[in-house]
């Protein structure tokens, strides 16, 4: 029988994978709090049910910076899917194509962006992790000759943190760093001369807003920053020219102990008051959660674990029957909610837990924030 929800996809990649790379996919950061809190708060929202209504007709279709997708909910960028299958990159980018949706592509992909863009039937946003001036203008300059149609800036990396069961587990990452083929010379990362590329890195080259403002000087693709958790990063966002703002915990798996990212969304959504799209990942698992993000005020939702568990047990056609199960959800829960179109959704869809926070009020609008906006 073909899986019938991500759980089951979960469920056979954990049976396939090499136990390394399943643990190095699977893991969060520290006592993984956070990974498992990006789930639970997902599950304490409830949905409100509207009957009685003609839903026959339901428009799920919508745009992420003017580009169109088929229903909210995004490819994260995630590195090395060669910890899932020997296609990697390649695989996800036509499984995202074949469901109509745009998948972010990573820094630290096994495939040069080059590759992906190639392969790729569907549009596509490049990750960006700030490797120093260098470098980043190099990576910038081919996302634009490639026609990636925005940059995503990774900002919750400021500190190494390698996961501890990678580290029991002497967790080795498959394949190469497909974008530093040219411009990593191996030996001059040891001798000091070069940088090397990934989450290894002893250090990482500070980013601070000043960084911002060099990227937004560097190029005029539109700029998302992914990993903003609170209202004060998400209104200097805004201040500083960026696009939209990817709220999220990186699954958890940089840091532990804060709040998940679902949370953290009327916050965010409060403080850059419509200037900016805001999007959100980690934790993501149903159809059902997409529509609680959207009621929340995210455009979009991206997962990230879920693709190496489509990718793990069917490659491209595996990404994409993932993809597939979390529309069919995602539309079941619109007619179950009464909702005919993602561009005007009623509020209030959701139960708030009342213990979410000072900013949340009864009819579910984010306001009264503690500090001014
Ligand atoms: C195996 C793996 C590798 C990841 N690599 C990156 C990366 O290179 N850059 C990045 O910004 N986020 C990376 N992430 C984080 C994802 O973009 C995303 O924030 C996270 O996976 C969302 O949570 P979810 O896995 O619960 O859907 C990675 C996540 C996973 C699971």
């Amino acid at each position: 029988m073909d899986p019938i929800s991500l759980y089951d996809y979960e469920a056979r990649a954990r049976h396939i994978l090499p136990h390394n790379n399943w643990v190095f996919i699977e893991a969060g950061a520290m006592d993984e709090i956070t990974t498992a809190r990006n789930r639970t708060a997902f599950e304490a929202l409830t949905l409100r049910p509207r009957f009685m209504r003609d839903t026959t007709e339901r428009k799920t279709s919508t745009t992420v910076l003017g580009t169109d997708i088929s229903f909210p909910v995004m490819i994260a960028p995630t590195d090395s899917h060669l910890n899932a299958h020997p296609e990697a990159e390649r695989a996800t980018a036509r499984g995202a194509g074949m469901s109509n949706t745009l998948m972010m592509c990573s820094t630290s992909s096994n495939c040069s962006m080059e590759e992906i863009a190639e392969a790729a039937t569907g549009p596509l946003w490049f990750q960006l992790s700030h490797r120093g001036y260098d470098l980043t203008e190099n990576l910038v300059k081919r996302a634009e000759a490639a026609g990636f149609g925005a940059i995503v800036l990774t900002v919750d990396a400021p500190f190494p943190s390698p996961k501890e069961r990678d580290l029991r587990n002497r967790y080795e990452r498959p394949g190469e760093y497909g974008n530093f083929r040219e411009t990593l010379n191996p030996a001059a990362a040891t001798d000091g001369a070069g940088e090397p590329p990934a989450w290894d890195m002893p250090q990482c080259p500070p980013l601070t807003w000043r960084e911002l403002d060099w990227l937004r000087s560097l190029t005029d693709l539109p700029l998302v920053l992914k990993g903003v958790r609170v209202a004060e990063d998400a209104r200097m966002a805004v201040e500083h020219g960026v696009n939209g703002i990817l709220v999220s915990t990186h699954g958890g798996r940089r840091f532990d102990d804060t709040m998940s990212s679902i949370e953290m969304v009327p916050e965010i959504a409060a403080a850059t008051k419509e200037r900016v799209e805001v999007y959100v990942d980690s934790g993501v698992r149903r159809g059902s959660d997409v529509l609680k993000a959207l009621a929340l005020g995210a455009t979009a939702v991206a997962v990230g674990r879920p693709l190496y568990w489509g990718l793990a047990v069917n490659g491209a056609e595996g990404v994409h029957h993932m993809l597939e199960l979390l529309r069919e959800e995602f539309n079941r829960a619109m007619a179950y909610c009464g909702q005919s179109s993602v561009d005007n959704l009623e509020d209030p869809l959701l139960n708030i837990p009342r213990n979410w926070g000072p900013f949340r009020t009864e009819n579910n609008l984010a306001a009264n924030l503690p500090f001014a906006l």
